[in-house]
């Protein structure tokens, strides 16, 4: 065989044996590494000052954080939770391109994007101790993940978008199966030594206009796999739609910058 026959041959065993990484993420189950692994020097106190900014954000970070929450009153179990959007193999996801970005963003940029949104805050440097804390606590969290695949539950569970909400039985919902812990005003349930113990849904103290959680059919996949907290499962996909397109709408603080949000004209029909 002559060697140009070689080099095209070689060449199209290539593209077969690469196809599937190029084309959609392969998935694998979700591994949660053990708190012991955590290495002892510099990179372990960054793994753990990482967890203790995401599960303590509201205190720890001031500056950066305009409301009442912490990451982790979305990301449940710090971030290690199927199905509420899990942090576990995003290490090797990102980066990675966003509709609502119109382009590819880093994990950086995704880690601002919720605090500029879901926290109602303002952006970390992206060369700050506390940034490099928190993507070490990531890539940890990312350990045995292979790079450009995803994980089993990441993100939230699929939901039927053609369900029609019917938010005025979403009030009733509220009222009976929410409002013991978040509060008959969406207020949240505060903790005596600061912070909240079950946190606001809507009010200045919560997520912003512009935030995914501020979707309905995000709210919606998010509470039917995860509310009420410890039972989660027990509400029909409608029931979801339901409650999520009560609680979403009602009043919570603003977010100016998203009218540049879904700049190639693909912005999902919940979206605000
Ligand atoms: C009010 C709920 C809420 C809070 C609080 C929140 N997030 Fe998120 N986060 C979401 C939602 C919803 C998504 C998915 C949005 C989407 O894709 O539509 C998300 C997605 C992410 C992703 C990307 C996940 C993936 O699979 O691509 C990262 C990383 C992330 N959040 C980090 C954070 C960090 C760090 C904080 C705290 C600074 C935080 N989040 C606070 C709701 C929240
Ligand atoms: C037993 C108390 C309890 C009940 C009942 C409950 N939740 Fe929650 N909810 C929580 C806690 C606690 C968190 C935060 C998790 C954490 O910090 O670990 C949370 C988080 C949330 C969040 C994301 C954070 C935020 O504040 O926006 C939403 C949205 C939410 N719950 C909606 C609901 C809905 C809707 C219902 C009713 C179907 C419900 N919850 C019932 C305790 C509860």
């Amino acid at each position: 065989m002559n060697t140009i026959k070689l080099r095209v041959l070689t060449l199209a065993m290539l593209a077969v044996a690469s196809a599937p990484a190029l084309s959609e993420s392969q998935t694998v189950p979700m591994p949660v590494p053990n708190e012991a692994s955590i290495p002892k020097g510099p990179m372990g106190d960054a793994i753990k000052r990482g967890k203790a900014l995401l599960t303590d954000t509201h205190k720890q970070l001031p500056k950066n954080v305009g409301n009442g929450l912490n990451c982790t009153s979305c990301h449940l179990n710090a971030g290690t939770t199927a199905y509420a959007s899990p942090w576990v193999g995003l290490a090797g996801a990102f980066p990675e391109y966003r509709s609502r970005s119109g382009k590819i963003i880093s994990l950086q940029e995704r880690i601002n994007d919720c605090f500029q949104r879901s926290m109602n805050g303002k952006p970390l440097a992206f060369d700050s101790a506390e940034m490099n804390a928190i993507m070490a606590y990531m890539k940890w969290l990312s350990t045995g993940v292979p790079t450009g695949t995803n994980v089993t539950g990441r993100g939230f569970e699929k939901i039927d978008t053609s369900l029609k909400p019917n938010p005025v039985h979403g009030k009733s919902i509220y009222t009976a199966q929410c409002a013991s812990c978040h509060g008959a005003e969406g207020q949240g349930t505060k903790n005596p030594q600061g912070g909240y113990i079950f946190p606001p849904v809507w009010g200045k103290d919560s997520f912003n206009v512009g935030a995914g959680m501020a979707r309905m059919y995000t709210a919606a996949a998010f509470v039917k796999h995860n509310m009420p907290l410890g039972q989660g499962g027990t509400l029909s996909a409608q029931d979801a739609v339901d409650v999520a397109a009560y609680f979403t709408q009602q009043p919570r603080p603003d977010y100016a910058a998203r009218v540049k949000d879904w700049p190639k004209g693909d912005k999902p029909k919940d979206a605000r």
